[in-house]
């Protein structure tokens, strides 16, 4: 026979108080927007199509950032004090979302995309440097269409806790796609970057003041109340 005092911690979910806890007065400030990509060459699709991004999210008005992954170490779980490493945790704590462009090598996304993701503990003591972050995700490729990165970038957003939006964009033979000066040219493709950069400026000024509460998770909380805090969470830097 079931034991319904299981339920007896169960936090109480009338739907206008819980809307009610939403904040009613939205930020106003430019949305901060870090672009990542992973390619450590000179001439690089996915440095341009992540410039792209940062132009047009530029012009909706957001404040773009760029992290450059080179001279970014293999993640080895220990060299936290190097600049680059801090570079790039800082400017995620920055953040309130993410683009993500990672070409598509060998059917995956790589590893130099995946190292700078490494480099982010989920948790850093009290803060968590991309929970609750939106996230938008792309690749390039040299042949056809296909979204094998896309796919695994989503599975990496998900596990980093963050809100990856539905659009998406993969733009195949990359190198028929931008100018000698790195601009991409006018497209099926770049109309569609616009769109997924669109969805995700909207997604975030949704979301980004209500993070704290969506991401209040039962769990945690009844492991707070049992312990007095949460168990450490690899790959946190050490103090
Ligand atoms: C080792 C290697 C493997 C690759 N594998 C694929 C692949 O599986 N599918 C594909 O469409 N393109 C593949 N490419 C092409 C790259 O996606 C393409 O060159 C891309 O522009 C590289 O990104 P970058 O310009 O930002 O350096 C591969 C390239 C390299 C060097």
């Amino acid at each position: 026979m079931s034991d319904d005092r299981i339920d007896d911690d169960l936090p109480p979910h009338d739907p206008g108080a819980t809307f009610a806890t939403f904040a009613t007065t939205p930020s106003t400030h430019p949305p901060r927007i870090l672009i990542l990509y992973g390619s450590l060459r000179e001439k690089s699709f996915s440095r341009y199509l992540g410039e792209e991004c940062g132009r047009v999210l530029t012009r909706f008005g957001a404040e773009v950032r760029t992290f450059d992954p080179r001279g970014l170490p293999v993640f080895d779980r220990s060299s936290f004090d190097l600049p680059k490493v801090r570079e790039l945790r800082g400017l995620t704590e920055w953040s309130e979302a993410h683009v993500w462009v990672s070409p598509e090598q060998h059917g995956s996304m790589t590893a130099a995309f995946k190292n700078q993701i490494d480099w982010i503990p989920l948790t850093d003591g009290a803060v968590r440097p991309t929970q609750g972050r939106t996230l938008a995700v792309l690749q390039v490729s040299g042949g056809s269409q296909s979204f094998n990165a896309v796919n695994q970038l989503r599975v990496l957003g998900r596990w980093m806790r963050m809100y990856t939006i539905p659009n998406q964009s993969s733009v195949p033979k990359a190198f028929e796609q931008f100018d000698a000066s790195g601009r991409m040219k006018p497209s099926s493709f770049r109309d569609r970057v616009v769109d997924v950069m669109e969805e995700l400026f909207r997604f975030t000024l949704l979301l980004r003041d209500n993070v704290e509460i969506l991401n209040t998770r039962y769990s945690e909380e009844k492991e707070r109340r049992t312990h007095g805090a949460l168990k450490p969470a690899l790959g946190v830097a050490p103090k």
